[in-house]
């Protein structure tokens, strides 16, 4: 079966072509990120602008990539929810006239459950498994027990693990996208220039919750308070900010281990690209635990996650009909 995957949720433009649920013929992605930087951050209007201009390219770019003809397609998979509603719409209406015109199923696919299945395109991972899922808009700690079925364990309480990333990288001046400026500064400072503590969370009624509101705010206001008489320098500001905030997530996923007794991890999102994230979560292999990660091109927004989780839902005869619309929030996913 060959599904093409479309996702226009936040700021990419992506089109890809999957058969049989983990065979990527093609993944487009055109990123916005040129467009956006003069904001420092996505500007929804100027998002869902730029969908509507480049989504026929993507697509033609995704088909012939993959070497087939829109014929050959046996259904599309799209993301409806959640994300910035003038984008997913884009995404969604192009989706269904093409569907349409082609007679073939369509299936709205939401983006968290996307990204937590990005790995299993490349890793056949065994259910259950501990799903973190680490991005943007969302911070997620999870039991994934199929493609379809995540109970949530732990989310953020207020700002996502991204958001925290691109407000600093924001506050500061260090270039956009924040996260990655941050990722690639943090390398080169000292992570204990700066001793920023994590929230104090009530353990009992937030056991795998997260927050980074009150770190993001301490690192953009108070860092004088915790001079240690280091230079404040973006790498070290970087490398900080980036060990608790990273830290206090690992606590969180050891916890939900433990008491779960799950032996397998995934991570997924924007920031599971990261690389202190990556070094931090691959450590817990040597606790006797099965970790993975998509690769780079997979741990972003793309279109070939949700061909690939389409393709389970249609495997299962499972699809939307032609009055699918777009959502922009996805209560099961965050407290805030
Ligand atoms: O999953 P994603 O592409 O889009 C959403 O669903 O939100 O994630 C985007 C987020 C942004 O906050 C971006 O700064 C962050 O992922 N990100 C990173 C890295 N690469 C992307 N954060 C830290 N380190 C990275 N290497
Ligand atoms: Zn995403």
């Amino acid at each position: 079966m060959i599904v093409l995957g479309i996702e226009t949720s936040c700021d990419e433009c992506s089109c890809a072509v999957v058969e049989n649920g983990n065979k990527i013929l093609s993944n487009v992605i055109a990123t916005q990120i040129e467009l956006h930087r003069p904001y420092d951050g996505v500007v929804p209007e100027i998002a869902s602008r730029l969908h509507t201009e480049w989504i026929e390219q993507v697509c033609d770019a995704a088909i012939n990539q993959a070497g087939i003809t829109k014929k050959d397609l046996d259904a599309i998979a799209v993301t409806n929810r959640p994300g910035l509603l003038g984008s997913l719409l884009v995404g969604v209406n192009f989706a269904k006239g093409l569907a349409y015109s082609l007679n073939i199923p369509i299936i709205g696919i939401d983006h968290i459950r996307a990204h937590l299945y990005a790995s299993q395109i490349e890793h056949e991972l065994e259910y259950p498994y501990l799903g973190v899922l680490l991005s943007g808009g969302h911070t997620v700690i999870c039991k994934v027990l199929s493609y379809d079925n995540v109970e949530v364990l732990g989310t953020t309480i207020d700002d996502a693990i991204g958001e925290a990333f691109d407000k600093v990288a924001k506050h500061y001046g260090l270039g956009y996208p924040g996260g990655v400026m941050i990722d690639r500064l943090a390398q080169k400072g000292d992570s204990k220039a700066f001793l920023f503590s994590g929230p104090k969370l009530d353990p009992k009624e937030h056991k795998y919750d997260l927050s980074y509101s009150g770190l993001k705010t301490a690192v953009i206001n108070q860092l004088d308070l915790f001079s240690t008489g280091i230079e404040a320098t973006p790498e070290n500001i970087s490398a900080s900010f980036q060990r608790v905030a990273v830290g206090m997530l690992i606590k969180k996923v050891e916890r939900a281990l433990k008491d779960t007794g799950l032996k397998r991890i995934s991570a997924g999102g924007g920031v599971a690209a990261n690389s202190l994230v990556r070094s931090s979560l691959s450590a817990l292999r040597d606790k006797g635990y099965e970790v993975t990660f998509p690769s780079l091109k997979l741990c972003t927004d793309n279109g070939a996650m949700v061909a690939g989780l389409g393709y389970r839902y249609l495997s299962d005869g499972i699809k939307s009909d032609f009055e699918l619309s777009a959502t922009s929030r996805v209560s099961a996913f965050r407290k805030n």
